[in-house]
C-alpha cells in the first residue's frame, strides 16, 4: 500500500513489545481489506500510559491494543468501558469513535471464536480451566456464558476461588479449587473442552505439562493459550491421545480478528492473519 497523508494508524502499546505478532498479523489484514490503515508498536512504560493514551486522541489514531503491563491500568483514561472489559477489569483493545476512546476485551471472545472455528462447541459442555491470572480471568468470563459447567483449577487456590466467585452470576455452574493431581485427574475424567491457561510449558521450559499425559483422551477437546511453541508438550500428548487440539496462535488470531471487527467493521480475513503470523513465528526461531 502507498502510505498517503489520509493513513489512518493502529497500534500495540505494551512493555515490551518488540516480539508482538499484532504488527504483522494487523498489516496483512488491513492490505488484504484495501484499507488505507497501517499498524505499529510503541514501547509505553507504566509511567507514560496515561499520555500516550491521551496522545490517541490528539494524534487521531484509530485505534489500540493494550498488552502486559497496562491492561488493567488503561481504563483510567478511557471514556467508555464495554461491559465484558469491565467485568474482567482488563482492555486489550481500544476504539477511537471520533475522539472518545472506547475499551474492550477481546481475549475471551477470541478464545471462544477460536474453539468453535475448529469445529468445538462450548454449549452443553464441561470445560476445565487451568489457571486464573489475566487470559485465564477472560477466557472464565466468556465461557461461563456458553458452557454448561466451568471448573477453575488453580496453583494458587485464592484466585480460583475468587474467580469462581466472580461468575456465580453466569447460568453455568462454576466452581473455583486448588489444582491438584487428584483433583485434576477426578475433574478430567467428566471434561469435555481442558484450557491451559498457565505459563507451563512456555518456551523455555518446553518439556513441562499442567496435565500428567496418561489423563489425555480422544474424547476430549485441549486448547493451549501458549504458542511459543507453537505445540507445546501438552498440545503434543493430547494429539498423542487423538484429542482435538487447538493452539495458542488460533485464539491470538481471533482475539485480532474480534478487533479488526471492532475498528473497521470488516469481517477479518483470518487466513491471511495465520499466516502472516506463522511467518513471523518463524522468523523468531519459535519452534513451528
Ligand atoms: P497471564 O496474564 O498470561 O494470564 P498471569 O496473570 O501472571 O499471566 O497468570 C499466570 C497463570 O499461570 C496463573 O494462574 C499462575 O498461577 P498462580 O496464580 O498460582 O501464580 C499460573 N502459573 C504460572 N506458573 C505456574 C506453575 N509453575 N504451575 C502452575 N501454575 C502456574
Amino acid at each position: 500500500m502507498v502510505i498517503s497523508a489520509k493513513t489512518k494508524v493502529c497500534a500495540i502499546i505494551g512493555d515490551p513489545v518488540e516480539h508482538s505478532l499484532s504488527p504483522v498479523m494487523h498489516n496483512a489484514a488491513f492490505k488484504e481489506l484495501g484499507l488505507n490503515l497501517v499498524y505499529v508498536a510503541f514501547t509505553v512504560t507504566s509511567t507514560e500510559l496515561k499520555t500516550a493514551v491521551l496522545g490517541t486522541k490528539t494524534l487521531g489514531l484509530k485505534g489500540l491494543n493494550v498488552t502486559m503491563p497496562h491492561k488493567n491500568a488503561v481504563i483510567n483514561y478511557l471514556d467508555e468501558v464495554d461491559t465484558t472489559a469491565k467485568n474482567i477489569g482488563a482492555v486489550n483493545t481500544i476504539l477511537n469513535n471520533q475522539g472518545k476512546l472506547i475499551g474492550y476485551n477481546t481475549d475471551g471472545a477470541g478464545a471462544m471464536v477460536a474453539l468453535q472455528e475448529n469445529g468445538v462447541y462450548p454449549e452443553e459442555k464441561k470445560m476445565l480451566l487451568i489457571g486464573a491470572g489475566g487470559a485465564a480471568k477472560a477466557i472464565a468470563y466468556q465461557a461461563a456464558q456458553d458452557v454448561d459447567e466451568l471448573v477453575i483449577l488453580n496453583r494458587t487456590a485464592k484466585k480460583a476461588k475468587q474467580l469462581a466467585q466472580m461468575l456465580q452470576s453466569c447460568d453455568a455452574k462454576v466452581t473455583g479449587t486448588a489444582l491438584s493431581s487428584n483433583v485434576l485427574k477426578d475433574e478430567l475424567s467428566t471434561t469435555d473442552i481442558l484450557v491451559n491457561a498457565t505459563s507451563v510449558g512456555m518456551h523455555p521450559s518446553i518439556d513441562c505439562s499442567p496435565v500428567p499425559s496418561d489423563l489425555l483422551r480422544s474424547d476430549l477437546c485441549v486448547m493451549d493459550i501458549i504458542y511459543n511453541p507453537l505445540k507445546t508438550r501438552l498440545l503434543k500428548d493430547a494429539q498423542s491421545a487423538g484429542a482435538t487440539v487447538v493452539s495458542g496462535l488460533e485464539m491470538l488470531i481471533y482475539q485480532g480478528a474480534v478487533a479488526i471487527e471492532i475498528w473497521t467493521n470488516c469481517p477479518a480475513p483470518v487466513a491471511v492473519m495465520r499466516t502472516a503470523a506463522l511467518n513471523q513465528l518463524k522468523k523468531q526461531g519459535v519452534q513451528c
